[in-house]
């Protein structure tokens, strides 16, 4: 859409609701004059004055005022201010911008200007200059055409209440008092200082909705908070819209009341915690909800004998301060938000909603919806959004068949999605990475873009002035450095209640194309196959034939030994390579199709590949999870499970005297995240055993696509290094260091201590998982000193290193390699001086280290990851602003790796992709080539 008139693209209607709250006051007002006109008829007569209590009018008006629907008073859209609004607040024209509004289903975007003033969007379209002349002050942004949208809404977060740095006196997520605890508000323990806010608004969000935990059936109370900093600096000052039962002192009668929100889940969490199962979570549900049920129907009886005056033996209205919001449940004035995941968990709920007749707003989490679409619709009231993940599952049963495709297949059966955070589970800066990978794997362009913004502010109910860009909304403005839905977007400025939010962006420069969404591939087939095989569609690749040709292929790399090269790299159209594989080697390849003629080929044993302009290159290593020690991370009978500390405790005798553990010995094959990471690209994981303390033990390296540790080529390399953990707060950090110290001395007996030698020898890396820069500090000392006594250069590698930053220069002297998280938190006190990239800082820790010559390579934080790893250093790439090329981005994940993590002979697998790139969200991964088996594996 052009450029729109100034003021009268969306002149806000009256809602039907706020006219019937209109006639209710009335209604009020005069139940209320005749009780005043009886009253003082009857008290002439001075017969029955006594039934009539003193408070009668407050009590008619209670009842008359008991079922009105939440919503904003009728003149909500007149304001000429917002609530929020800070004085001060100087006007804002941002010109030129390219607008998603939000409005007509998410497929209207305006070119032109955004005036904000007072905390409001004053202006949409064209402003012209005379109109401004009001506005004193008025700063004045070039957007240059830039993208902007609504401030991001999330719909499910734990920020202030699972707050960063963790810290003991910070865990305000759960109470763990009760099945049941609807009386409970996630605003007492809103943290005012989570480090995460600010981190999250440079994100782009906005707007969170702050729930309890899931360990109870209820678990309390949520509230929608504002991010900004406030000047009250208070809990209560970033609410948004404050219900009035907030604090019972201030009900206004004269408006309607203002949503609330509630957390409920069922399924494994209340299991878990409880001891219990899902009947008695289920039990617990109907039982609360009878509690509330007979509280409401005494109520209604009392006001409907109240409102016909039958004042007689009354008394006082029913009520009870626990369970009154689970009655305004039942009044259809909360919106529930419902942890719930399997067929299983959503049928019991869906069959309370009936019994008790009240409404979800959501199911969260939710990864068996697309399953059951038509169970949802059976829901009482509202058919229930569902607030999922992008590719966050199988982490837990009630997760395992969780699925890419569920976005697309829910939406195609007429139901709402919304992507979630869950923060910080996921760090909600990257909440729209989430609706990025859910348009990837096939959302419609405007669905994903509502999907964190208008359809979760509709869903919270609050949609009358967040989550759109409408004249009289609330300012809630983000302008970004590409489209929204491209890989890496960055917020350039972002407006919460008009206020800029963020101090000095760095603002890099995003290729051209970045500007336009991505054209994402065709998944229609995987879509279909997911409902058709229950969540497990097979996931095992095709060999192809013997000799396969790839043509129409757009840029080819290649590893040689720890290094990537071009080969070559082509967008010019008609001038496309081509790539021939025999037997799983590149036996010629060209910039055309002359270079490689097929004539010379036995077309009976052939099989051709058009990758329509995508790529070839190197396959990427996955490490830093669990991947390929278990299918289902939670589930203990499908792991292998944690070594034993022998920091912590005693090892047993019959392990002998210096025991470590080899994590190729509990190796898993054909686990869904391996293949999944296979098909990603990621053909090689590296894995240490899993510990919990100190001593991991040794990491292997093996291939994700294989069914079993017998076939050829499953085993790259049965040890690749020795792993530690320095740290964890018991036994101290120091004697952690003293042990190591110890063993890296030679003070170690058995198998350990020979480990450890080939570790001071140079010949195997000791990988340390650390964050803090004290420790890494003391390690890199440490090092010096066994260095100094042997006079040989001990391999070390840091892994997670949140504060490796900090060191830079001495990491890269010291010859430290470092394995950082591509998107740092800081989660704890010891990571959490985090060097957060733009467009808080102009570097990345990736970046930083990088230029101070340290080896850099990727890690994923859990095995499900290890399918995004290909976007993650795409995304690393975009962040370092040019710094980094397309061979030093593939290098992150796959040599640099395979050197941090003493591989040998690095594996010269390569990925063949379709369309675009392994590194951006157009590519699709069509084949693995592989010159070690000899084949190419076709990915259907
Ligand atoms: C808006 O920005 C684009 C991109 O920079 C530019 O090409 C165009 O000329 C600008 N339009 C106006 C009216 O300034
Ligand atoms: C009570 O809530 C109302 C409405 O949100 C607010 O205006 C008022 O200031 C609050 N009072 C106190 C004491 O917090
Ligand atoms: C491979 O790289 C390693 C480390 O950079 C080097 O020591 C080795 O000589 C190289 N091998 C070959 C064959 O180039
Ligand atoms: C990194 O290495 C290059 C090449 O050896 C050298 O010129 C440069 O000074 C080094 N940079 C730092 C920060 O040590």
């Amino acid at each position: 859409m052009d450029k729109l008139p100034v003021y009268c693209t969306d002149a806000p209607r009256p809602k039907p609701q706020s006219r019937i709250f209109k006639s209710l006051l009335a209604a009020v007002l005069l139940a209320v004059a005749s009780l005043v006109w009886v009253g003082t008829t009857v008290d002439s007569q001075d017969k029955i004055s006594s039934k009539v209590p003193i408070n009668a009018a407050e009590i008619v008006q209670h009842c008359q005022l008991l079922d009105v629907q939440p919503g904003p008073p009728q003149d909500f859209h007149h304001r000429s201010h917002s609530d929020r609004f800070v004085p001060g607040t100087p006007p804002t024209l941002i010109k030129n911008a390219t607008i998603w509004t939000g409005r007509e289903s998410g497929n209207e975007v305006v070119n032109g200007d955004l005036l904000l003033d007072r905390g409001l969007v004053k202006a949409i379209g064209s402003v012209d200059d005379t109109s401004l002349l009001d506005y004193h002050n008025l700063v004045t942004i070039e957007a240059g055409g830039a993208w902007v949208t609504p401030g991001i809404v999330d719909i499910h977060s734990h920020l202030g209440v699972d707050s960063a740095p963790a810290l003991r006196g910070a865990a305000d997520t759960n109470s763990y008092k009760g099945l049941v605890l609807p009386w409970l508000r996630s605003l007492d323990g809103l943290n005012t200082h989570d480090e995460a806010y600010k981190l999250s608004v440079s994100g782009g969000v906005t707007t969170a909705n702050v729930l309890p935990g899931s360990a109870d059936a209820i678990g309390g109370q949520a509230f929608t908070i504002k991010l900004r900093p406030t000047t009250e600096r208070s809990s209560s000052a970033m609410v948004l819209e404050p219900p009035y039962s907030l604090n019972g002192t201030h009900v206004d009668p004269s408006l309607p009341p203002r949503w609330r929100q509630m957390k409920h889940a069922c399924g494994e969490n209340p299991s878990r915690i409880y001891s219990g199962t899902r009947m008695d979570t289920i039990w617990a549900f109907r039982q609360g909800y009878d509690t509330a049920r007979q509280i409401k129907q005494k109520q209604d009886e009392y006001c409907a004998k109240a409102l016909a005056g039958q004042w007689d033996g009354l008394g006082a209205f029913p009520e009870s301060l626990q369970w009154e919001a689970l009655v305004d449940v039942l009044r259809g004035r909360v919106k529930i938000h419902n942890h719930c995941y399997e067929a299983v968990d959503l049928d019991g709920i869906v069959r309370l909603t009936n019994e008790f007749k009240f409404s979800i707003a959501a199911f969260h989490h939710a990864h068996e919806t697309y399953l059951v679409p038509d169970l949802l619709k059976k829901a009482y009231g509202t058919t229930p959004a569902v607030a999922l993940f992008a590719t966050n599952a199988r982490y837990k049963r009630e997760a395992y068949r969780g699925s890419e495709f569920a976005p697309r297949i829910l939406t195609n059966n007429g139901l709402r999605v919304v992507m979630k955070s869950d923060h910080p589970v996921l760090n909600s800066r990257f909440l729209l990475n989430e609706a990025q990978q859910a348009h990837y794997y096939g959302l419609p362009t405007n669905l994903a873009l509502a999907s964190v913004t208008s359809t979760p502010a509709a869903v919270l109910g609050y949609d009358h002035r967040i989550g759109s860009i409408k004249l009289g909304y609330d300012a809630d403005i983000v302008v970004w450095d590409s489209h929204p839905l491209a890989l890496g977007a960055t917020p350039k400025q972002v407006y919460i209640d008009g206020v800029a939010q963020l101090k000095a962006p760095y603002v890099g420069k995003k290729p051209t194309y970045f500007q336009q969404a991505p054209k994402t591939p065709d998944f229609d087939r995987e879509s279909e196959d997911a409902v058709k095989y229950d969540g497990l569609p097979p996931l095992s690749p095709k060999k192809a034939k013997n000799l396969v040709i790839f043509n129409n292929v757009g840029s080819l790399y290649v590893k040689h030994n720890y290094s990537v090269e071009e080969i070559f790299s082509s967008n010019e159209v008609g001038k496309l390579g081509v790539v021939v594989v025999d037997n799983g080697r590149i036996t010629c390849s060209g910039l055309s199709p002359a270079a490689c003629p097929l004539t010379q080929y036995d077309s009976a044993n052939l099989q051709e590949i058009d990758l329509e302009g995508g790529s070839i290159s190197p396959a990427l290593v996955s490490f830093g999870s669990h991947l390929g020690l278990n299918h289902i991370d939670g589930e203990a009978s499908t792991n292998d499970g944690n070594v034993i500390d022998p920091l912590k405790s005693q090892v047993p005798g019959i392990l002998g005297q210096g025991s470590i553990i080899r994590a190729v010995d509990g190796l898993q094959f054909s686990t869904r995240d391996a293949l999944l990471a296979y098909r990603s690209g990621a053909t090689t994981g590296v894995t240490a055993p899993s510990s919990h303390g100190f001593l991991a033990g040794l990491s292997t390296a093996f291939n994700t696509g294989l069914p079993h540790k017998l076939v050829e080529g499953a085993i790259l390399q049965d040890v690749t290094a020795l792993h530690v953990a320095v740290g964890f707060s018991s036994p101290s950090v120091s004697t952690q260091i003293a042990a190591l110290r110890s063993l890296l001395l030679g003070q170690g007996v058995g198998e350990l201590a020979s480990y450890f030698k080939d570790v001071v020898k140079g010949r195997l890396p000791l990988v340390v998982k650390v964050e803090s820069a004290d420790i890494i500090a003391t390690l890199v000392g440490l090092k010096k000193e066994v260095e100094a006594q042997n006079g040989v250069a001990i391999r070390m590698t840091l892994v997670g290193a949140n504060e490796a930053h900090l060191l830079a220069r001495e990491l890269g002297e010291a010859g430290v390699g470092v394995i950082v998280s591509p998107r740092p938190f800081p989660g704890s006190w010891k990571s959490r001086r985090i060097l957060p990239g733009p467009p808080l800082s102009e570097d990345s820790a990736a970046t930083l280290l990088l230029r101070n010559n340290v080896t850099v390579g990727i890690a994923v934080e859990e095995q499900w990851a290890s399918r995004n790893i290909r976007f993650d250093i795409g995304w690393t790439a975009l962040e370092a602003d040019g710094k980094l090329s397309t061979p030093d981005a593939i290098s992150l994940a796959s040599v640099n790796l395979e050197q941090l993590l003493g591989i040998k002979t690095p594996n010269p697998d390569l990925v063949a992709v379709k369309q675009g790139s392994l590194l951006d969200f157009e590519g699709k991964v069509a084949g693995i080539i592989s010159p070690l088996r000899g084949l190419v594996d076709l990915i259907l």
